[in-house]
């Protein structure tokens, strides 16, 4: 067909290409979707390279619904964020049938009147790819979220377009379309699409992909939909989001109006009507037993299915009895996903490592011959400790069958005893460290040993580690492998030498280049810079003190001194802090290694404080001040003062009511303000903010400095509020100024 004869009429190329996107979406619904296609490939193509060649002669024909978007072409810099206009759930797992038969009690004990006969159930696959929100409006397709946090998701609309069955714009042919419709479904790739995909990566000498999921999840993120587009997705949609079936006129707020769907079955089969595939095998089971028998028959058919899963989902079909059910804060208590059985393989025990860890304590590691466990390759297992190994009476050469659950971490579940050859030789747990030769001890009561040796460098690196870790400042681009090599070669023995190493003297390490050079120095700063005290007491590895204690432990105490010096009896009045996690307190500020460290670490400025919590006796501008010096700079120290001297005035009785615009209001920050981070979080702290650590819908303000980052973007699809600097040093300094 040539194009070129409606080269003269854009009135008669409007029409053609009408034409042309309504057959091209058709033939592709019955390609893609209904598996059933009514033209040969050759007559498909002559048609999509006519409408290539219509829209490229009339720049003004193209349109969101074009088929032609199906190939990519769109590259951005970033995924931009949106929110969700009602949150992306996840669902509870049941493992057994009476775990099952627990979840359906507990349905019935929710709605009283109902009786366990009146339950039906629409059955699917639990699919294991990705969640995806489609939105449409007036029929077309306008925006695709990836679910993200439940709250707000990661636009992927050049991306999604070109999985090729996805409608780009809503079937009409069997029943009305709705005015704005959110459909929600699980991206995948087939098994037989991952492995064909994987042999063209090897082809082009690319990395291949660990699973389909992993290939499905990268592609969906692409930031060239062009890479996109050649990446064989599917989508098959498993529910509704929100859905407005007419146009609401302009004077009227939206209404929820009657739907005519009023089960999870119609809803489905809606759906496939409106153009979309749904899971192959989806069913109403209309009893609970039946649900028993369907999933125990999707199991048997797992190894031969087209994509991979990891069980059945179960869904009240009554969609009134669905929502007087309603959702916990993670998940609908009308649905479940009921899992396969762990995924088991055979393989063998080569070897029995110990690791030491931060805390000294020695972990006995399985190294094993490699092994596909569900599509994941195995190689290594923890034992956990020495009565794990002989309560499962492993000995090293055996035969073991390893095991996975979900996502969970592979376990070798035990010996495989009848292949044993005789050959297989008992493990006896090392009597002194592997790492540094000296004296463990085994505690009573407890199951590890532990290296006692508080020099060992093995404990020292792992400390390190520990430190620049996530679970500890997390300071991006300082990583366990660079950690090592600095251990190795004696130029960091403590945390606090780390910041002292120059760029120079880093170049001429493996693999580090004059730029990452730069930016480990400059992420070391950046870290020194801004920590806040609960990151800090987690970075230090106290035993016991995680997350949340420490978060408890610097409210309640304000800084590493006031810790340090705390009784037992105070700490114990801390929720969740008993005599164990005290007498770790106390035996790590006693050690003189970690003396000589934490002053290392003040002396370099590295010693955040903070605003104590529901002070008994409020303390005075001045000792607050005193405390914050050192971190603040002589200009921040002053508001902090004054603001603090204003409070003062006012508890002193001379206003009554709250004039702090940021008392008990809920903080971020992003991007560089000309405060340092810690100045800005002492001041807002002295404010009465508290500081959240990401952005989600408890956000009161989001702080805004230079070339802020995706907390931006996430926090305007959220509608929480923004602040500049200037606006934010003025609301917190409106305390002194009212009073
Ligand atoms: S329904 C409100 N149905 O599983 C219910 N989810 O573990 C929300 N998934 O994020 C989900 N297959 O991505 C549903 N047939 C199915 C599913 C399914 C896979 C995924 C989904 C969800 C995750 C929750």
């Amino acid at each position: 067909m040539n194009a070129d004869i409606y080269s003269d009429s854009l009135e008669q190329a409007k029409l053609r290409a009408a034409e042309l996107r309504t057959l091209l979406e058709h033939h592709g619904w019955r390609y893609y979707v209904q598996d059933d296609p009514e033209i040969s490939d050759a007559e498909y193509d002559a048609l999509f390279r006519e409408l290539v060649l219509l829209e490229e002669r009339w720049p003004a024909l193209k349109s969101p619904d074009s088929p032609t978007l199906r190939v990519g072409g769109e590259v951005l810099d970033s995924l931009p964020s949106y929110a969700h206009s009602l949150r992306m759930y996840s669902l509870d797992n049941v493992f057994s049938m009476e775990e099952w038969r627990e979840f359906v009690q507990k349905m019935l004990r929710l709605l009283p009147g109902v009786r366990e006969g009146d339950l039906s159930f629409w059955m699917e696959p639990k699919m294991d790819g990705l969640a995806m929100e489609l939105i449409y409006e007036k029929g077309l397709l306008v925006r695709a979220l990836t679910r993200g946090d439940g709250e707000v998701g990661e636009e992927v609309t050049a991306n999604m377009r070109t999985v090729k069955n996805i409608p780009l714009r809503l079937r009409d042919d069997a029943g009305p379309v709705p005015f704005l419709l959110e459909a929600r479904g699980e991206v995948l790739m087939t098994k037989k699409d991952f492995a064909a995909l994987n042999l063209r990566q090897e082809a082009r000498g690319a990395k291949p992909f660990a699973n389909p999921r992993n290939a499905a999840a990268g592609s969906v993120r692409q930031l060239d939909s062009t890479v996109a587009a050649e990446r064989p997705l599917r989508f098959l949609a498993y529910g509704l989001g929100r859905v407005v079936w007419s146009e609401p006129s302009s004077a009227e707020t939206v209404k929820e109006e009657a739907s005519p769907w009023n089960s999870q079955q119609e809803c489905m089969l809606g759906l496939q009507s409106l153009g979309f595939s749904i899971a192959p095998n989806a069913a109403l089971c209309p009893s609970v037993a039946e649900v028993e028998t369907w999933q125990r028959a999707l199991a048997g058919e797992r190894k031969s299915f087209p994509f991979e899963l990891d069980g059945a989902v179960a869904k009240l079909n009554s969609l009134p009895l669905q929502k007087r059910l309603g959702f916990t804060a993670r998940a609908p208590r009308f649905a479940v996903a009921f899992k396969f059985e762990a995924m088991q393989a055979a393989t063998k025990l080569e070897d029995i490592q110990i690791q030491v860890g931060r805390t000294g304590v020695l972990t006995p590691v399985a190294v094993l011959t490699p092994v596909s466990v569900g599509g994941v390759t195995v190689s290594r297992a923890t034992l956990h400790n020495e009565d794990e190994i002989r309560a499962k009476d492993l000995r090293i050469g055996d035969k073991v069958l390893v095991r996975r659950a979900g996502d969970v971490i592979p376990e070798v579940v035990g010996p495989i005893p009848e292949k044993r050859t005789g050959e297989e030789k008992e493990f006896i747990f090392p009597s002194t460290c592997p790492e540094c030769g000296g004296h463990v001890r085994r505690e009573a009561g407890e199951a590890a040993w532990r290296c006692v040796n508080r020099a060992c460098p093995a404990v020292r690196r792992e400390s390190i580690k520990h430190f620049v870790s996530k679970a500890g400042l997390d300071i991006q681009g300082v990583g366990a492998r660079w950690v090592e090599q600095l251990v190795d070669l004696g130029l960091v023995q403590s945390p606090a030498d780390l910041f002292g190493l120059r760029a120079e003297k880093l170049r001429g390490l493996e693999r580090m280049g004059e730029k990452s050079a730069a930016n480990f120095v400059a992420a070391l700063e950046k870290a020194r810079t801004t920590a806040t005290l609960p990151r800090f007491l987690c970075a230090l590895g106290i035993r016991h003190v995680g997350e949340q204690t420490a978060k408890a432990l610097a409210r309640t105490f304000g800084s590493v001194e006031a810790l340090s010096e705390a009784t037992e009896e105070q700490l114990c009045r801390i929720p969740d802090v008993g005599p164990e996690v005290a007498a770790a307190i106390d035996d790590f500020f006693a050690e003189p290694g970690n003396k000589q460290v934490l002053a290392d670490l003040k002396g370099l400025g590295l010693w955040p404080v903070m605003t104590v919590q529901a002070r008994p006796a409020r303390q005075t501008a001045a000792q607050v001040a005193a405390r914050h010096s050192g971190i603040i700079s002589p200009l921040a120290q002053n508001s902090l003062l004054s603001l603090l001297t204003g409070s003062e005035e006012r508890a002193q009785g001379q206003t009554g009511e709250n004039q702090n615009p940021l008392e008990g209001k809920k903080l971020l920050f992003t991007g560089s303000l000309s405060l340092s981070r810690s100045e800005a979080k002492a001041l807002a702290e002295a404010a009465g903010a508290d500081i959240l650590s990401g952005v989600s819908r408890k956000l009161d303000f989001l702080v805004v400095g230079e070339e802020p980052g995706s907390k931006l973007d996430k926090a305007r699809a959220l509608g929480i509020s923004i602040l500049d600097e200037q606006e934010f040093l003025r609301l917190a300094r409106t305390e002194r100024q009212h009073s």
